[in-house]
């Protein structure tokens, strides 16, 4: 089994990032990146090359294919480190601690940072590896690069949810977008808990709030298209919207529907939950 993100960081040394970098760039060209291109891009000698990639091999930082000749590439265990390291030297994170959430295409990390070293979380994105849902209709523009696409699907994710979460703070209660780099997002760390794992004693009150931010979104032009009783966070205050990246604009020709479907998994949980009962077309119309 691999080692958890922060103990592979804190053993991982510039020379070995170096070589790390090397291999992202030149994944753009390879699917497999000769051992001489790691050279030059590292200005390390073959042998050192060689020897620093072993190391990285050992920890299963790398992969090495030697069917034609020996090339290398990285998948999501490198790229999270590239993606942590560049907000460590940004002071963006300072210090990383356990796996605070996995979702089905995230795993998200808590971790402090930022000058008054705050609680923050990292999410990195895991888009892609079975489903190509963001990226299906870019793909035919890959060309020679499809055994990217994984990357590029996690990338575009990160990056949809950061532009959502800029849209939408603060106006909209949604965590703080702190810093963004790859697949990774820095934000706030949420309040409270998921709504599926907890009862209220006013869920007439709950129910109202988070229609009322998902009002505030759709004012924004922001339409979650996730929405659910797991990416709804409840506090004594109120509630936190989480999971953005999947988010459409209204102008999106399936936006009535999408929005349909979100207040409709809202609407049904409550239903179960607590018996309350609205009336979709009346609670949409509110919104609309
Ligand atoms: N800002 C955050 N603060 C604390 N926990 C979070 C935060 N964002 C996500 N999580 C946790 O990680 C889990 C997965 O994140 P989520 O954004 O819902 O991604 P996915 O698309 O994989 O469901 C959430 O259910 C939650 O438990
Ligand atoms: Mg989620």
């Amino acid at each position: 089994m691999l080692e958890s993100i922060p103990d592979i960081f804190l053993n991982t040394t510039n020379r070995e990032f170096r070589v790390l970098l090397a291999i992202e760039n030149k994944m753009k060209f390879y699917e497999w990146v000769p051992v001489e291109e790691i050279a030059n891009f590292t200005n390390y000698d073959i042998k050192e090359a060689g020897y620093i990639l072993s190391g990285l091999l050992k920890n299963k930082l790398v992969h090495r294919n030697i069917s034609a000749y020996e090339g290398y590439r990285i998948y999501f265990e490198a790229y999270d480190l590239l993606a942590l390291n560049a907000f460590v030297k940004r002071d963006t994170v300072n210090a990383i601690g356990d796996v605070i959430g996995v979702g089905k295409e995230s795993v998200v990390y808590e971790a402090t940072g930022g000058i008054t070293d705050r609680h923050v979380a990292i999410k990195f994105h895991r888009e892609g590896k079975s489903s190509f849902r963001q990226v299906s209709i870019k793909r035919e523009h890959l060309g020679e690069r499809k055994h990217l696409s994984w990357l590029y699907a996690s990338r575009l994710s990160a990056k949809r949810e950061n532009d959502a979460l800029k849209k939408l703070y603060p106006q909209v209660s949604v965590p703080e977008p702190i810093d963004y780099n790859r697949h990774a997002i820095v934000m706030s760390v949420v309040k409270g808990q998921a709504l599926a794992f907890t009862r209220v004693d006013e869920p007439q009150w709950y129910l109202d709030e988070v229609l009322n931010q998902v009002k505030k979104a759709y004012r924004l032009a922001i339409i979650h298209g996730d929405l659910s009783e797991f990416n709804v966070f409840i506090n004594p205050e109120g509630c936190e919207i989480i999971d953005w990246p999947q988010y459409i604009t209204p102008a999106h020709p399936n936006a009535e529907e999408l929005l349909y479907r979100d207040i409709d998994n809202i609407l049904v949980f409550f239903g179960r939950k607590y018996r309350i009962k609205r009336d979709i077309r009346e609670v949409i119309n509110n919104i609309l």
